[in-house]
């Protein structure tokens, strides 16, 4: 796997960032020109009227009730707040105002705290905290159209690269779209404050070259193979209550309130981001997902050690 981008809205590679970088570089310009002339008057009159020996403590003339300089300093903040106000909506307008084509990549990306449940309804496909989509090139656009909804409290999807913030809203729905151009992979994180963990709600976007994307697709579809050589902690893992909450496909566990584990290992790490997925963090946060990170759902099972290693054990053959 590539390694992960600086997430810097300057390094767009996607059209709605590109568009939000263009917008930037406006403002920021616009800005420049109004620091430069605000600054370089005060400096002149600092320098201009500064106190000289024998002025003594006379004021200046003061000036009061001029038309022109009042008018002069309404009219033309206001022409530049409607400049940056009607530049800025026809940026909103031209990312927001994008129809779907047919053959868009659709995906729900679903807030919960804390981790992002990922969607493929026309895939069949249900996975966590790492989005995989196909790179888009502009010569045959592949974009993706995310929906974005929460079960709980307000969430921000946030992937600096590839497009501005969008809210996660319990009761509404909202919509946005990416079409990545450079295979990678993209780093974000919910960007609105949800709980104690929310900085731990990490988020990878994996961009693929389209064949590659294909095959994800295909390995991510097959049902859970059962490895006899974890027959043991296959029986525990479908005796515990984690079935109430985990769904793992060909196996009878379907709960839906914590991440779907069919293919576990594919992904990089756990908990949103909040651990590399590797056998020993799998174990430590089976044996107390607290501890890794507090105020989690998930409960400590109190399970014997035997019983950690073989659940462990079985967690590793969801490849
Ligand atoms: Cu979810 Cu902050």
């Amino acid at each position: 796997m590539p390694t992960a981008q600086t997430p810097s809205i300057f390094d767009p590679v996607s059209s709605p960032a590109l568009a939000i970088r263009e917008l930037s570089f406006v403002v920021l310009g616009l800005s420049a020109v109004i620091f430069v002339v605000v600054a370089g008057v005060a400096a002149y009159t600092l320098v201009r009227f500064r106190n000289r020996p024998g002025d003594g403590r006379r004021e200046p003339p003061q000036v009061y009730g001029s038309t022109q300089i009042e008018l002069a300093w309404t009219v033309v903040p206001f022409l530049i707040v409607m400049v940056l106000f009607l530049v800025t909506a026809r940026y909103i307008y031209g990312i927001e105002g994008r129809a779907m084509p047919s053959d868009a990549l659709e995906v729900t990306v679903v807030g919960n705290q804390w981790w992002w449940e990922i969607r493929y309804p026309r895939l069949g496909i249900v996975t966590a905290n790492e989005l995989h989509v196909p790179v888009s090139d502009p010569a045959r656009p592949a974009p993706t159209f995310i929906t974005l909804q929460s079960v709980d409290v307000i969430h921000s999807f946030w992937v600096p690269q590839l497009a501005g913030k969008m809210d996660l809203i319990p009761n509404k729905t909202n919509r946005m779209w990416i079409d990545p151009r450079v295979p990678g992979t993209y780093v974000g994180q919910c960007a609105e404050y949800c709980g104690t963990q929310h900085a731990w709600m990490l988020l990878e976007v994996i961009v693929h070259p389209r064949d590659e994307f294909d095959r994800w697709v295909a390995a991510q579809q097959t049902p859970a193979v059962a490895d006899p050589a974890a027959r043991a902690g296959r029986e525990l893992f479908l005796s515990l209550s984690c079935i109430n909450c985990h769904t793992v496909r060909g196996t009878p566990a379907n709960g839906v309130f914590g991440p779907d584990l069919t293919h576990l290992m594919s992904r990089r790490t756990i908990a949103a981001g909040a651990a590399r997925n590797t056998p020993e963090a799998l174990r430590a946060w089976v044996d107390a997902p607290g501890a890794i990170k507090p105020g989690v759902l998930m409960p400590a099972m109190k399970l014997a050690k035997s019983e950690l290693d073989s659940l462990t054990t079985y967690l590793l053959t969801l490849r």
